[in-house]
């Protein structure tokens, strides 16, 4: 009897794994986000209840829970979906501030020297990468929400700079576990993880901060797991780690589909120099169009394959292209979407930002399922995206995005570019998709340009 909670956090423990699997598709992710839901209600409910019964420690923490939860929801309902990467980043910070705090006040409380063993060890982790994580996130947050410069900050000496600190870091820890009644030092070395924290984040570019966001909540479950086994939480470890796992399985996803190496990623620079290739004006020759020439590209397309980019979630135009794939349906069209693993700024971006406006999942292809389709396909129209379909990744080997898996709309037998102007994309690079002979550029802002195309369409029919 006294062990049943060990049978409640092995179910919750299902219950995020089942909820974890379930976040992979679109369809189901919701489910998967209230299922996950369920198992931190029984898992924070039996470790309350049955673990640590304490009414007082009870009351303190149902306020916590209640407040906390409210200002989350009013969080969660304002934020917009562009500013999601920040968002992410606020709460990756404070669980690694959660993780850090709780390890600290067990060694406040231990006046005793700590001995080594795993728990001594949890907590000195706990310590180092829950304030390397909340700093870091908020070091993040601020460059993302432009309060400071989103450009990468390059100090010289930086990577030996954080060497040094890690070193002295590492030795701090060491010698607190004999010296535990000299409090100061572990502030000393929280004041040295935190510092660390924003060393590591500031040389990186404000584009490249969703990678480094994915990679500090996989921290942020790292620590969890850690502080789990401070208190032998066998659901903080196991959900720790979850998140741990899942984390830096998306940073992965991210550098891959990036072409970056994550050490290109964190030791940072990317985009310093990026700048003056926005500055460049091609020469070569391109064709641009109106609304009514692009309608009727449509008109006598059949097979058509929409690519959307970061232009379309920054012109907020997913419900306008929502309406344009209807009347494209209505007259007998057969429209696809191809998603690019990382078009937009953040994962899954795009397969947000069209499931916003309640188009089919089913119409959602990524990149190995739609590539094959191109060669079929009558017109590729691409909106505000640039480098997901730059061939320069495929042809040029001096680019910096070689390499990089693209989307092939070259292919297709006509293409429609819907962006503001000829200016590069994140990467800073021009791109011949532009100046390709089945190429027509519609200029304008990608809501307007889909809403004149709307126009346009619904007066040829
Ligand atoms: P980008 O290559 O960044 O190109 C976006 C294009 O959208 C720009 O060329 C811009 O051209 C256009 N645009 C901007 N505002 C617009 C508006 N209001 N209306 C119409 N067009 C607009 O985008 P992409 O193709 O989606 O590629 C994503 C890039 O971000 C990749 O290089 C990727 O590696 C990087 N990245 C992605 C992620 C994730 S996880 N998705 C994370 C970090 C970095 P104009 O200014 O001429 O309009």
């Amino acid at each position: 009897m006294d062990s049943i909670y060990i049978i409640f956090y092995f179910i919750s423990s299902i219950l995020f794994i089942l909820g974890i699997k379930m976040l992979s598709s679109p369809a189901t992710a919701r489910r998967g986000n209230f299922i996950s839901f369920l198992g931190m209600i029984i898992a924070v409910t039996t470790t309350l209840l049955i673990v640590n019964y304490n009414l007082r420690s009870i009351i303190f923490i149902a306020s916590g829970i209640f407040s906390g939860g409210i200002i989350g929801l009013i969080f969660a309902k304002k934020v917009q979906m562009t500013s999601m990467p920040q968002m992410v980043a606020i709460f990756n910070g404070l669980g690694g501030l959660a993780s850090s705090l709780i390890a600290f006040s067990e060694i406040i409380k231990s006046d005793t020297t700590i001995s080594l063993n795993i728990i001594s060890v949890s907590i000195l982790i706990s310590i180092l990468i829950g304030s390397v994580t909340f700093s870091g996130s908020i070091t993040g947050f601020l460059k993302l929400q432009s309060i400071i410069t989103g450009k990468p900050i390059l100090i010289p000496l930086r990577n030996y700079l954080n060497f040094i600190l890690l070193i002295s870091i590492i030795a701090l820890m060491i010698t607190s576990f004999f010296f535990v009644e000299y409090t100061f030092l572990f502030y000393i070395l929280i004041s040295s993880c935190l510092l660390l924290g924003i060393l590591i984040v500031l040389p990186i570019g404000g584009a490249d901060m969703p990678v480094v966001i994915a990679l500090l909540n996989s921290y942020s479950g790292i620590v969890a797991a850690f502080t789990g086994f401070i208190f032998g939480n066998i659901a903080l470890i196991i959900s720790g780690s979850l998140i741990g796992a899942s984390g830096l399985i998306l940073t992965r996803i991210m550098t891959k589909a990036m072409n970056r190496s994550l050490a290109n990623v964190v030791l940072g620079g990317f985009g310093a120099t990026t700048e003056t290739s926005n500055q460049e004006v091609s020469d070569k020759t391109y064709k641009s169009g109106s609304s009514d020439d692009v309608a009727s590209i449509l008109e006598y397309s059949e097979k058509i394959i929409i690519v959307p980019g970061y232009g379309l979630a920054v012109a907020q135009a997913q419900h306008s292209i929502k309406e344009l794939l209807d009347i494209l349906v209505k007259q007998g069209k057969n429209v696809i979407f191809a998603i690019h693993p990382v078009a937009g700024r953040m994962p899954g971006h795009m397969n947000v930002l069209l499931a916003e406006s309640n188009i089919d999942y089913e119409l959602l292809l990524d990149l190995d399922q739609v590539n094959e389709k191109f060669s079929q396909t009558d017109v590729s129209i691409i909106i505000g995206a640039n480098d997901v379909v730059n061939p320069a990744a495929k042809l040029d080997e001096s680019s910096p995005i070689y390499g990089m898996p693209i989307l092939d709309v070259e292919k297709s037998k006509s293409i429609v570019v819907i962006k503001r102007s000829m200016n590069p994309g994140f990467a800073g690079l021009d791109n011949d998709i532009f100046y390709n002979e089945k190429t027509i550029m519609f200029f304008g802002d990608a809501k307007n340009s889909i809403d004149s195309l709307t126009k346009s369409f619904k007066e040829l029919n």
